[in-house]
This record gives C-alpha cells, sequence and structure tokens, in this order.
C-alpha cells in the first residue's frame, strides 16, 4: 500500500502523442466501463477538449529523493460554450486514495479558470460509490439524475460545481 506522505504527484497537460498512454490508462482504471473500441483515444485529436495525466513518484523516506515518475491518471474534459465538462477521469489501481484524483481535479479546475470557465459539470453512476465520494468531497453537487442511463442499467447523476478563481 502507497502512503501519500511517501509520494510525490506532478499533474502534466496531455500532447497529440499521449493516445496509447491515455488508452492503456482507460483500460487499467476503468476496465468494463471504459469508452468503447478505445475511442477515449480520439479525445487528443479534438478541439476544445483537454486531458490532464498525473505522475506520481515514490519519495525515498531516507533521503527524500523521488524515484522515477509513473503515469497514474487522467483526466478529460471538454469546453462547450462557457461550461467545462468533465467527460472521464480515472486512476490505476495501486495509485488509488492517495489523493492523485483531488489533485486532477483541482487542475482541472484551475484550467478551466484560466479559460474563463466558472462552471463545471459531470456525469457519475448513481452506483460509483468512490467517484461519488470524491465529487461531493470536492464541491459537486447533483442537479440531476437520468434513469437507466448506462449499459448496467445504473442511473446517471449530473452533478455542477461552481468554480471560484
Ligand atoms: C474514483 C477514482 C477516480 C478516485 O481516485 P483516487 O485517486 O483514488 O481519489 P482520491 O485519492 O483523490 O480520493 C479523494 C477522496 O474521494 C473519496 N474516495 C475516493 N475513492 C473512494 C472509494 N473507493 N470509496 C470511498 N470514498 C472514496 C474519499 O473521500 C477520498 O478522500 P480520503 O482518501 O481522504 O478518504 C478512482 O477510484 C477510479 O479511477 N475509479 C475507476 C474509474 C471511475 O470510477 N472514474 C470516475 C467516473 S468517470
Amino acid at each position: 500500500m502507497i502512503k501519500p506522505s511517501h509520494v510525490e504527484i506532478d499533474i502534466r497537460i496531455g500532447r497529440l502523442g499521449d493516445r496509447d498512454l491515455l488508452i492503456k490508462l482507460e483500460q487499467q482504471a476503468c476496465g468494463d466501463t471504459a469508452w468503447p473500441n478505445q475511442s477515449i483515444g480520439d479525445s487528443v485529436h479534438q478541439p476544445n477538449v483537454f486531458i490532464l495525466f498525473a505522475e506520481v513518484a515514490g519519495v525515498d523516506e531516507r533521503t527524500q529523493s523521488p524515484d522515477l515518475k509513473q503515469p497514474s491518471g487522467f483526466l478529460v474534459w471538454r469546453r462547450i460554450v462557457d461550461e467545462a465538462e468533465i467527460l472521464t477521469l480515472g486512476v490505476t489501481m495501486p495509485f488509488r486514495q492517495i489523493g492523485v484524483a483531488t489533485k486532477l481535479l483541482r487542475a482541472f479546475e484551475e484550467q478551466a479558470l484560466s479559460n474563463h470557465l466558472t462552471k463545471a459539470l459531470l456525469e457519475v453512476n448513481a452506483g460509483n460509490t468512490g467517484a461519488l465520494a470524491l465529487y461531493r468531497a470536492i464541491g459537486y453537487d447533483q442537479i440531476g439524475r437520468r434513469k437507466h442511463y448506462y449499459r448496467d442499467g445504473e442511473d446517471a447523476l449530473t452533478m455542477i460545481k461552481t468554480l471560484i478563481g
């Protein structure tokens, strides 16, 4: 189990060459709920779509120096007129619950604000208790429910957060 105090989490902006990395991380993090046909990879080419990656380095307890960074998570969002919509977010298993998604969401908010967007939206599977707890903890409020929206028959919850710089 990785301890939060022993890691450094860096966020970087995705590039065109990150297509394969994005597909790989999405498969690892989302499994059966990954977008069909590796279509997440197309995000790197789409206008008004932004990608963030998290990279985690372990920190040697004795020397306090970080080791090699490993890609561990991603967040894909798009700008729709004056709103920022999170399309997907995932963190690979060994790096969960050490704050990676929180850091990605904070970086997303900064990026949205720097694009003059003050409203963030997302949809989440009502049965995804981990993601729901994360979004609530970070200040998202539920504004809607789409019945039986997902392949597994679960509802989608629509959530919103007003971003303040
Ligand atoms: C949901 C997900 C992105 C969370 O990533 P993470 O890096 O582990 O989240 P964080 O460490 O930043 O968690 C922050 C807070 O969210 C909540 N949280 C996160 N995962 C949780 C879980 N499995 N159960 C309960 N609460 C959870 C907790 O309040 C947590 O704070 P704490 O660790 O101090 O208790 C990750 O579990 C994941 O990739 N799941 C599969 C894909 C997915 O569901 N994506 C979201 C829908 S698109």
